[in-house]
């Protein structure tokens, strides 16, 4: 039974993931976050309240469904409870949560040492969300992390006394002040006993749903190019946050896997440093910037933006194999009166569409773009494709021409029900 369906982020984050899964977790019986930390932001809109969750996975809000954090997930309890605490006070619960017990912890000393790391890299910074991101997953890779099978037994606080000294020590070494050992003991302690109703091994309770011919929807959070592996290395996230990732991060088999949506924005936008081969500047990025609120929801910096990338996008749909996109933030774009869009690269006098993760060929790579009308008036009520007008179904057929994906949701609107959904 092909039961697994994959929202992925196709360029660089914030493409519009958690209202995508928020519409798809109607029809399925688990979401599944399967990487990452609360350097995610996934926003969503339920009749004009916003809710923004790091962690808990986007389909939490819809009662049947059972939200799974994966194995492969890095998670703070701090941030965790926080959430939980914000969904309660909304009237929502979070008894249908699922915690791995496989899954790492971030402690404050991660944080700190997230931090430390960026100050010491000066201009090469690689400007991080501060989440503990790559220290937890540093952690994990040299084996000494704390996994929530760890974090709730009797062991705990052995092998927390062992971390904190030897991330004191490479504070130290940064600069930076030393933890307090006791005063984290003391909260993370507090933590552990309210974790453990969640906890469970859900690669099990993922095969048994399989098992019973459940839908299982995985959540991707940030997106190809901030992968580990296929993105612009350094210029990444810790984790693999494309295909692959799905895989290690719950431990369920390829052979369930059925549809994988790659989400766009009909723009670009990226948080953090690096190249980005489309962006703007000047006025135009400001009023790109301000049409959308690119602000990010984790960390509030305002978003580099751009045009839609077609040479990245194909990439990624190379790595990631998508059967279908979603294309956000349309709405936004049909307020520009000419639009353009990224179909090559010139690089050393060669125009190419082959997208390299190479840091020479990407900052020294030339956008070649085709030219649309906009002005698509307000096409928030649109509910069709045919009801989009003429520009705005040219620039979506461009899409599916140059990269053979089609697309199959436009985002008409940040709202729950501003989506178009094509048969
Ligand atoms: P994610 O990290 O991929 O889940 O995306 P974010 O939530 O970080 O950023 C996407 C932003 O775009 C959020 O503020 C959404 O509410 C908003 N958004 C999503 N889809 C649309 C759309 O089709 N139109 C508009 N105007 N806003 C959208
Ligand atoms: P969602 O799931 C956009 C970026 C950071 C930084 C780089 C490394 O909301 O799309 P990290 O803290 O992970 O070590 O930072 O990755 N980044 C994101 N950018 N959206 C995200 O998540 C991101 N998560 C991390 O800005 O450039
Ligand atoms: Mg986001």
């Amino acid at each position: 039974m092909k039961n697994i369906d994959v929202v992925l982020g196709a360029f660089y984050g914030d493409e519009g993931k958690g209202k995508v899964i928020d519409y798809l977790s109607t029809n399925v019986d688990y979401t599944v976050r399967f990487a990452g930390g609360d350097n995610a932001g996934h926003s969503i809109e339920v009749n004009g309240v916003k809710f923004a969750f790091h962690l808990l996975p986007s389909g939490i809000l819809n009662k049947n469904c059972k939200a799974v954090i994966g194995n492969g997930v890095v998670i703070n309890p701090k941030i965790l409870f926080n959430e939980i605490n914000d969904l309660i006070s909304h009237g929502y619960s979070a008894d249908n949560l699922y915690i791995s017990d496989k899954a790492h912890v971030i402690f404050p000393y991660h944080v700190e040492l997230d931090g430390a790391l960026e100050a010491s890299r000066g201009s090469r910074k690689i400007g991080t969300t501060k989440r503990g991101i790559g220290p937890a997953y540093c952690d994990k890779y040299e084996r000494s992390g704390i996994r929530i099978s760890d974090f709730i037994s009797d062991n705990f606080l052995t092998l927390l006394k062992e971390n904190v000294e030897s991330s004191n020590a490479k504070l130290k070494q940064n600069g930076f002040q030393s933890l307090d050992y006791e005063s984290i003991a003391k909260e993370y302690s507090e933590y552990a006993e309210r974790i453990k109703p969640y906890v469970c091994d859900t690669t099990t309770l993922l095969h048994q749903a399989l098992k019973e011919n459940k839908k299982i929807l995985c959540e991707g959070a940030q997106a190809a190019l901030l992968d580990i592996d296929f993105g612009s290395y350094p210029y990444v996230t810790s984790s693999n946050t494309t295909i692959g990732g799905v895989f290690t991060g719950t431990g369920m088999a390829p052979k369930y896997l059925n549809d994988i949506y790659g989400v766009i924005k009909a723009y670009s936008s990226k948080v953090g440093e690096g190249p980005f081969v489309t962006e703007l500047d000047g006025e135009l990025a400001s009023t790109i910037r301000e049409l959308g609120h690119e602000y990010g929801v984790t960390t509030k910096r305002p978003r580099r933006v751009g045009w839609l990338d077609l040479v990245a996008i194909n990439y990624s749909a190379m790595i990631n194999g998508y059967t279908a996109f979603a294309l956000n933030h349309l709405d936004t774009l049909g307020k520009l009166d000419e639009i353009k869009v990224c179909v090559g690269y010139e690089y050393k006098g060669q125009i190419s569409t082959e997208f390299h993760a190479d840091m020479d060929y990407l900052y020294n790579a030339k956008p070649v773009y085709k030219t649309f009308k906009g002005h698509f008036g307000d096409i928030s009520k649109c509910r069709t494709f045919e009801e989009l007008p003429i520009n705005a179904r040219k620039y979506i057929e461009e899409i599916e021409q140059f990269t053979g994906v089609p697309v199959k949701f436009i985002g008409v609107g940040p709202g729950r029900e501003e989506i178009i959904v094509r048969s």
